[in-house]
């Protein structure tokens, strides 16, 4: 079965994000998030899992080459857009702390890209198959995860504590009704996978734009008949693109969502206003699929704030809570 994006539902999710944030941004914690208390939050709900991610544990490597377009170029003087290809290490994921997380559930995928661009550069970004984050700012995604830390007696979480922080924070309602309103993921290789944050490109004249980006698999999004959900098995997402690669590589279109005046860029559960100009800045080709196990890209952090130069990181607070909690995660999973 073959989906496209809704866009209506998008901009349904644009409008309820905007309410939340206001709420979510005028609630107080006791302390606020760093980057310690993050990882500790996913270590409370999914448990401690020795030398996995403490998000994204379930994953595999595959690897890839991207090519920009002029478009592309036109925004932004990064060697990323040369019209070059350029080599890609990838890793498609199941969202969570949970390395045996089933695959045949409406959960997250990621797919987190490190480029390797000339002279030793890097880009790297960890993208999901949901246009908006569970949390609006490092203080909500805490209360999200405090919230869901199962109780020691029943070893389950509290549904009471959770709908008291879904009442104080109403951005933790949006990822959770755009995974409900979808199908399981019926491949890794199509889903749209997001940004979710604002990020500057800066072309060679200097002039700056912030943008939104998007990979949208050229031959669309497919999801699980709902018949089939039953039946599949808990692990076939790396086997399903190993055979759909064996056919041809997977495409998808890296698309850039542009920004106006007064847009909210700094919030990662207020998608941009779906009328907004795109454009198409570059086509990511995944080309083979790693055997599980191997560890091509278990060493990699996929932190969002290494940027290349001609992509500069927006103002969301988020990024650097990421940046700071994938540390302290890596330091953990590569030490026990
Ligand atoms: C403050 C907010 C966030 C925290 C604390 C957090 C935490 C983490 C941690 C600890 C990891 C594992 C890093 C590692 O061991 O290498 C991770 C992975 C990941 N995160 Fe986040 N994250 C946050 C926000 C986001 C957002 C907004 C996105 C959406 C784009 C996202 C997407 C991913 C993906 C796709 C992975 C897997 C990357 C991989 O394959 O290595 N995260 N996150």
């Amino acid at each position: 079965m073959k989906t496209t994006l809704n866009m209506t539902l998008i901009s349904a999710v644009a409008a309820i994000a905007a309410l939340g944030s206001q709420a979510a941004l005028a609630q107080t914690t006791m302390k606020p998030a760093d980057a310690t208390s993050l990882v500790d939050g996913l270590e409370g709900v999914f448990g401690k899992h020795d030398g996995f991610r403490r998000s994204g544990a379930k994953g595999v490597c595959a690897v890839g080459t991207f090519t920009g377009t002029k478009d592309g170029k036109t925004l932004s003087s990064s060697t990323a857009f040369s019209g070059k290809e350029v080599p890609v290490v990838v890793r498609f994921s199941v969202g969570g702390g949970n390395p045996k997380a089933p695959e045949n559930a409406k959960t997250v995928r990621g797919m987190a890209l490190q480029f390797d661009l000339p002279k030793g550069e890097q880009w790297l970004m960890a993208n999901i198959n949901t246009p908006v984050f569970s949390a609006a700012s490092p203080d909500s995604f805490q209360a999200f995860l405090d919230a869901r830390k199962p109780d020691p007696e029943t070893k389950k979480p509290n549904p009471e504590k959770i709908a008291a922080a879904t009442a104080a924070n109403p951005d933790h309602k949006l990822q959770g009704a755009f995974l409900a309103s979808r199908g399981v993921p019926a491949s890794y290789g199509a889903q749209n996978y997001w940004g979710v944050h604002g990020f500057k490109f800066v072309n060679a004249k200097g002039k700056a734009t912030t943008a939104k980006w998007v990979f949208e698999p050229v031959g669309g999004e497919e999801f699980l008949a709902e018949d089939k959900v039953a039946g599949t098995a808990p692990n076939f997402l790396p086997e399903e693109l190993r055979t759909r690669l064996a056919a041809k590589p997977v495409e998808f279109n890296f698309k850039l969502m542009l920004a106006e005046a007064g847009d909210v860029t700094n919030n990662p559960t207020i998608p941009l206003p779906a009328e907004r100009k795109s454009v198409i800045a570059g086509k990511l080709k995944i080309k083979s699929v790693e055997a599980e196990g191997s560890a091509s890209c278990d060493g990699i952090n996929f932190n969002p704030l290494v940027v290349p130069k001609g992509v500069e990181a927006g103002d969301d607070p988020m990024l650097v809570a990421r940046a700071g909690s994938y540390a302290v995660s890596q330091g953990r999973r590569l030490t026990k």
